[in-house]
């Protein structure tokens, strides 16, 4: 799919479907009256009489019939002009594309005059949105059931002034490499794990450092050994699929130190020998999302030429209950040399992400980020609308949340008090993988806090928002992608702060 911009009358547009946003509580603008005069009236019949409400995501479909050139004529509404924000910009985008998707429209175009915001901050949302908004995974659905036919191919942002354009390219071309990015990402985390192994994870992020002239290393089960990544090895014991360890430098950024990005990427979490239930196990081939939204936000940062220099670790394999498993009761020595109790060897990410942490330090960056689905207990705290985030540096922190709220991909905070690393102390190793229910998200963290040494450091805890099992504004059923936007946001605020 392509996403240009055009300036031009909106009575001229030869489209499969155009879209016209509306606020919930204002006239018609000029243009969209001018319109309305073209078609007869009907838009300002439907609004009086109630028939079309501009909530935010409600969208209503007029036939003009030859009185304008456009096929299809979607009214899309915006919710309040005073409750308006970029996301809702992207909602609205996302849903007004895929309901053109849907009615048979092959190119869309979306208005854009109105809207009152900044022309790149607009054209990115609107590209993001409608992208992220048509996103589907067909790759196991067979030929022949019409599960294929029909994608958008053409998206087209107008205005009528031709002083836009400029600005809105350069959002759109924005807008559009996260998209693509994000949308990647969703595609591994949708994978099966079978297909999606920490083999595969390797080539794909060879595959992205070929494109990008990034530096790769992958590390295999021996040199995992040698270097002495005992969690990350203890964790691999019990599964067919040999552990990768995978190395992604991007140096586009001088003398700058390194931001230094850790994903967990177990390819499938079964729980090991403390096995998991059933129920939604299935679900747990999402465990590997935090490795996908590091290869992602790489990807972005690459094509967006940031001026950074940035690592990716990527800790990969699967949890797996084999006979040589990993077992309650054993101790591990990590690549730290502090060593760790398994309680629960379901507790697998935070033994993994230990070994990278302790890697990640020998950078000496400028601030380690780690994203993994590390725990439910951060569900149970904050539902399914929010990363958790928890750190020893309240700068990088700030970004994060400020970078959230831009993006969508929202993060709220938990404490990370020396009191709760008690919870952790374990009688006969330096600490134990596991404690109770209580503070299950902060007891992780905890954890993770024993291997970052000074360096500043934020752990984002994506369990609960790296699958919807409801279609959410712009993100469909399935894999969500999140932490790509996120963490590009962030790069791209750190390149300004650093330049
Ligand atoms: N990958 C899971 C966390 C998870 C849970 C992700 C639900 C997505 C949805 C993690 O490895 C795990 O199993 N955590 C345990 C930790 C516990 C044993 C201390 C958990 O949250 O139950
Ligand atoms: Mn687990
Ligand atoms: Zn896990």
């Amino acid at each position: 799919m392509k996403i240009t911009v055009a300036s031009g009358k909106i009575e001229k547009q030869k489209t499969g479907g155009l879209v016209l946003p509306i606020f919930e509580d204002e006239k018609l603008s000029p243009a969209l009256e001018r319109v309305d005069r073209a078609l007869g009236g009907t838009i300002q019949r439907l609004l009086k009489r109630g028939d079309f409400v501009a909530r935010i995501g409600s969208v209503s479909m007029l036939h003009p019939d030859g009185k304008i050139a456009a096929e299809r004529l979607l009214l899309a509404g915006l919710g309040p002009r005073k409750e308006f924000t970029l996301n809702r910009l992207r909602h609205m985008a996302g849903t007004a594309a895929a309901h053109l998707r849907a009615a048979g429209a092959q190119d869309i175009v979306l208005f854009h005059d109105g809207l009152d915001l900044d022309g790149v901050e607009a054209g990115q949302a609107l590209a993001e949105g409608s992208a992220l908004g048509l996103y589907r995974f067909l790759k196991y659905k067979s030929k022949g059931n019409n599960n294929h036919a029909k994608e958008v191919k053409q998206i087209t942002l107008l205005t009528e002034v031709a002083a836009s354009v400029r600005a809105l390219q350069k959002g759109v071309r924005t807008g559009e490499i996260i998209a693509a990015a994000s949308c990647s990402v969703r595609d591994m985390v949708n994978h099966p794990s079978a297909d999606m192994t920490p083999t595969v994870m390797a080539s794909r992020a060879r595959e992205l450092a070929k494109k990008h002239r990034m530096k790769v290393q992958v590390l295999e089960r021996a040199q995992i050994r040698k270097l002495g990544m005992g969690a990350l090895l203890g964790v691999a014991s019990g599964s067919a699929q040999p552990p990768k360890f995978i190395i992604l430098e991007y140096r586009r950024g001088g003398k700058k130190p390194f931001v230094v990005l850790v994903g967990k990427t177990i390819t499938f979490d079964s729980g090991g020998i403390s096995l998991k239930p059933p129920e939604n196990m299935d679900r747990m081939k999402d465990d590997m999302a935090g490795g996908a939204a590091v290869l992602g936000a790489l990807q972005a940062a690459a094509e967006l030429k940031l001026p950074l220099n940035i690592v990716g670790l990527l800790p990969a394999t699967e949890n797996m209950p084999g006979g040589s498993a990993l077992k309650p009761g054993d101790i591990l020595t990590t690549l730290s040399g502090q060593t760790i109790e398994i309680i629960n060897t379901d507790a697998e990410g935070r033994l993994i992400l230990s070994d990278a942490l302790t890697y990640a330090c020998r950078y000496k960056p400028a601030v380690i980020v780690d994203i993994a689905t590390l725990t439910g207990a951060c569900g149970v705290a904050l539902g399914n609308e929010a990363i958790g985030m928890l750190g020893n540096d309240d700068t990088y922190k700030q970004m994060l949340r400020e970078a959230g709220e831009r993006t969508g991909e929202r993060v709220w905070e938990l404490p990370l008090w020396k009191e709760y690393c008690d919870y952790i102390k374990s009688d006969i190793a330096d600490m134990k993988n596991a404690s109770g229910r209580a503070g299950g998200v902060i007891t992780a963290a905890c954890l993770l806090s024993k291997f970052v040494q000074k360096y500043p450091w934020v752990h984002l805890d994506i369990a609960a928002v790296a699958l919807t099992d409801k279609d959410r504004p712009y993100t469909p059923r399935g894999a969500t992608g999140i932490g790509v936007r996120l963490l590009t946001q962030f790069l791209r605020e750190y390149a300004k702060k650093r330049s």
